[in-house]
């Protein structure tokens, strides 16, 4: 499938739940917001629908999110499934790891590939304090338990604020010196409108400076099937460092994803408003309705996306997946 500006649309995210056992200060507001009731969740055989139909008309990848996909009961066994989809390459995940240190072993089991997974600081109370209450251990015990369970790479995102993690740069980087893991910085999106967000925001250039203070950092290519991140590695270590540029460096023109909101709405774009609701063809459609439906969506992509040029109201990443 070749969109409108002639990019390969061959990966696909699909949100499995809007709930999480985090709050974190980027994504959601101090309250939580409102959850989606039970019966407004698409349930695991729509889903699987859904990922049957991606693949046929070209998703090589399937990228499962959340809010926390492993909070969805049953999720390991719903992926065992998505892996026996014929014609899907890959299938990974993204996770905030708190729940990854009894289920690593059991995820790598079902086939999941690859873990994402968001970790923003390093010491437990600047981590608790932007995920609103979370346990730094847990989720470092999760990512070791991760590493153990032999996923062919980890990757952590963490999101850059200045003045609240920025100072822990160098930290993060030197988590790929010695082992297989990359690290992604991401920059700081205004998906809640905050006013303050120019000046948390720190640009993946000056990061890149920063870094390069420090290390002979040399640019690698992207792997097949990659997302936006641009990857650098120190030389001789064993992950690579990535710079995910969403406010400085638009890479949409590049970009290759859908993605389906736990809900059901199928969005061209991460900033897509409102999208196209997958639910009545799910409901009352043919395999063949849904097939078309997804091939009408790629026209909807656009070349560059609107977020910070847009009046429009917070975007809500727990719901869409990021
Ligand atoms: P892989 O390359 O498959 O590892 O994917 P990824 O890096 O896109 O996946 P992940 O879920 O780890 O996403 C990391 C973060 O990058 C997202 O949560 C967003 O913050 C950002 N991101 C990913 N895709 C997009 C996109 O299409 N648009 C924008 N603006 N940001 C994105
Ligand atoms: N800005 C940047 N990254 C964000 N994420 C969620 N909200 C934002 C935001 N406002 C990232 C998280 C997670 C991924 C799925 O989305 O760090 O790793
Ligand atoms: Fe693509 Fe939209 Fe992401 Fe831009 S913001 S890279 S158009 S999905």
């Amino acid at each position: 499938m070749v969109d409108n500006f002639g990019r390969k649309i061959n990966y696909l995210r699909l949100s499995v739940t809007d709930r999480c056992n985090l709050r974190c200060s980027y994504c959601m507001p101090a309250h939580g917001i409102k959850k989606l009731d039970h019966c407004d969740i698409l349930s695991y055989e729509q889903l699987h629908r859904v990922a049957t139909a991606a693949v046929g008309i070209g998703v090589e990848k399937i990228r499962i999110t959340g809010g926390e996909p492993l909070v969805r009961k049953g999720i390991v066994d719903f992926l065992a499934e998505l892996k026996r989809i014929p014609g899907l390459k890959k299938l990974v995940l993204t996770t905030n790891g708190v729940f990854l240190e009894e289920m690593a072993e059991g995820l790598r089991r079902a086939g999941v590939e690859s873990i994402n997974m968001s970790l923003d600081s390093l010491r437990p109370e600047v981590f608790a304090r932007i995920t609103r209450g979370g346990d730094l251990q847990r989720v470092l015990a999760g990512l070791a338990a991760a590493e153990r369970a032999g996923f062919e790479y980890l990757k952590i995102n963490m999101v850059v604020m200045r003045g609240i993690n920025d100072d822990e740069l160098f930290d993060f980087a030197a988590l790929t010196l010695d082992k297989p893991i990359n690290v992604r910085f991401i920059e700081y999106m205004p998906t809640l409108r905050d006013k303050n967000w120019e000046s948390l925001m720190v640009p993946g250039d000056e990061l890149l400076s920063r870094l390069s203070g420090r290390y002979d950092l040399q640019q690698v290519s992207p792997e097949a099937l990659d997302g936006p991140a641009r990857y650098y590695q120190v030389p001789g270590a064993a992950g690579k460092i990535g710079f995910i540029t969403p406010i400085s460096g638009h890479f949409c023109q590049k970009c290759n994803r859908l993605r389906v909101t736990s809900s059901g709405m199928l969005k061209s774009c991460l900033f897509d408003e409102g999208g196209v609701s997958l639910r009545p063809c799910l409901e009352r459609g043919t395999d063949a309705d849904l097939l078309e439906l997804l091939r009408q969506v790629e026209g909807r992509k656009q070349y560059k996306h609107t977020l910070v040029d847009s009046v429009s109201d917070t975007y809500n990443m727990s719901q869409i997946g990021g």
